[in-house]
């Protein structure tokens, strides 16, 4: 596993953006896992002006994203699709036909998480998977159990997940309950792994996810078993290590 420090959540933002581009560019036709959550909008953002500026290509690569609220329909501005195509998708020349998010207007669960499995299976993998990392360790919407899932599954949200998610409804009510996630097989098959860590408040589940045990209470810590992992964390998140 690479750490590496940066100043503040803009040098954050940069040097995982570098990592993004510098596989675009190595990979044209490469196939991206992507995150949503507040830490990696400074990397798409960042993405984007190099995109606009003419250093960055997206008319090859394929995007999978790592989860989708059920129940919410992708015009609804709280969706994780909506979230994609206001921070980067209606921004960059990725052909939406390449762009994927499990089908959270799916009920039947079992066919949405197996659709999603295929879609990945038929893109060859992936290539760089970006993460954020939640307070209670979670990748996706991995949340603290007792073993580690393996393909895309339907989870039912945490209270404390549901309590941080509701800044964004206009009640505690709209708050979905139930989410479709890629599952750590899948994100570990990725060839490479880019988390993103920024603020005070993550330091103390860096340290625990990146330098305690590996358990699925703590579902990011199954990271330190992969080959490439970098994280790129700011020296907030980084304070306690
Ligand atoms: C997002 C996701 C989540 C977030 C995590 C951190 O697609 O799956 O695991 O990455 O909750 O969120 P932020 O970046 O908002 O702290």
């Amino acid at each position: 596993m690479k750490i590496i420090k940066a100043k503040d959540y803009n040098d954050m933002s940069r040097k995982a953006a570098n990592v993004i581009s510098a596989q675009v560019i190595m990979k044209p036709g490469c196939v991206l896992g992507l995150a949503t959550g507040s830490t990696p909008i400074g990397t798409y953002a960042q993405l984007v002006e190099w995109y606009q500026k003419g250093d960055l290509d997206f008319s090859e690569v394929t995007t999978v994203n790592l989860d989708e609220y059920k129940g919410l329909p992708r015009d609804n501005d709280q969706s994780y699709y909506y979230f994609m195509n206001h921070h980067l998708f209606s921004k960059v020349n990725v052909d939406p036909a390449r762009t994927f998010l499990p089908d959270g207007m799916e009920p039947d669960s079992g066919k949405a998480c197996s659709d999603y499995n295929k879609v990945i299976a038929d893109a060859g993998g992936i290539d760089l998977q970006l993460l954020g990392l939640g307070h209670n360790g979670h990748i996706g919407f991995n949340e603290p159990s007792d073993v580690f899932e393996a393909g895309t599954h339907c989870v039912d949200l945490t209270e404390s997940t549901i309590k941080a998610n509701q800044r964004f409804f206009a009640s505690i009510e709209e708050v979905p309950r139930q989410a479709y996630t890629m599952g750590i097989q899948t994100i570990m098959q990725a060839k490479k792994v880019l988390v993103v860590v920024s603020g005070e408040d993550k330091a103390a589940i860096v340290k625990e996810a990146f330098f305690g045990p590996i358990t699925p209470r703590v579902q990011a810590s199954v990271l330190q078993l992969h080959s490439d992992v970098t994280v790129v964390a700011d020296e907030a998140a980084l304070s306690l290590i």
